[in-house]
């Protein structure tokens, strides 16, 4: 992706922060408790975290006592982050892209980013987190994996609606398993900044009615971006879809990748 198709994409989200907020998973606990073991996150524990969002992962790493500055591109994001986080104090949330935003002095014990690390700009994104962590403090990363599974045949099936109206889908796309999606270590590789990466996987299926589906779609940056017309023929084909040979839901499966390095 090109850096002015990432800018006009990421800025999508917070079109409509509150369907964002209703209808976009959070993440497995087990995640926030391998967290604490290979981050340290717990109370005392210094936080930033780069494309809050809605707060997915910030309520539960506030939750566990953590200090948290939370940088979200998205004011409309950032403020429903600020009012599902309105009863932990020490949770502040800052509207501002991260490749913009001054950092304070006092360096992150540290740095998240869940679903978002890829919408900063790769110049900036690894220089600026090292930057700002203390030494020995770590990057966590979090990414989001749709994956073979759940309704197994739903997913292949609905390529016949995204090929009639989304031509930038590649013909025949089918969903990998997890184990044939490589770990995310490349951008590491070539830097000098971090040090190995420790990953944990999670993989786990979210039932949802065909209206739900539609609402959660709505949420995805691809899907936003297409023009008014094709997104509406999309979405009546996927709910006639669901509707008419699934009985109204089906199942998706998903991978969550934990990625934490060390600042060297
Ligand atoms: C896919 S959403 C992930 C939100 C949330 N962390 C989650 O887990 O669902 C990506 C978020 O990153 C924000 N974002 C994108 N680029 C950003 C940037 N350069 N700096 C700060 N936030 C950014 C978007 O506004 C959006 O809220």
């Amino acid at each position: 992706m090109g850096g002015s198709e990432r800018e006009m994409l990421r800025r999508t989200f917070t079109e409509d922060a509150e369907l964002y907020d209703q209808v976009r998973p959070g993440y497995p606990p087990e995640l926030f408790a391998d967290l604490d073991e290979l981050a340290g996150t717990g109370a005392g524990c210094r936080v930033l975290e780069i494309g809050c969002g809605t707060g997915q992962a910030t309520v539960p790493l506030a939750g566990r006592g953590c200090s948290i500055v939370a940088v979200e591109l998205g004011a409309e994001m950032a403020a429903v982050a600020r009012r599902n986080l309105r009863r932990f104090p020490l949770a502040d949330v800052v509207t501002s892209a991260f490749e913009d935003w001054p950092p304070p002095d006092l360096p992150f014990d540290v740095v998240v980013s869940a679903t978002a690390f890829h919408w900063v700009d790769p110049a900036v994104r690894l220089v600026k987190s090292a930057a700002v962590l203390r030494p020995g403090g770590v990057l966590a990363t979090v990414g989001t994996h749709h994956i073979a599974g759940g309704t197994e045949d739903f997913f292949p099936e609905s390529q016949r609606c995204y090929e009639r109206f989304d031509p930038a889908t590649p013909p025949g796309l089918r969903l990998q398993p997890s184990a044939e999606i490589p770990f995310d270590t490349a951008e590491l590789e070539g830097s000098e900044l971090f040090g190995p990466a420790v990953f944990r996987r999670y993989e786990w299926e979210e039932w949802y009615s065909s209206a739900r589906y539609l609402r959660l779609l709505r949420t995805y940056s691809n899907h936003r971006a297409l023009p008014r017309d094709a997104l509406a023929g999309l979405l009546a084909c996927l709910k006639s879809l669901i509707d008419e040979r699934y009985g109204g839901r089906i199942a998706k499966r998903y991978m969550t990748e934990l990625r934490v390095t060390p600042r060297t």
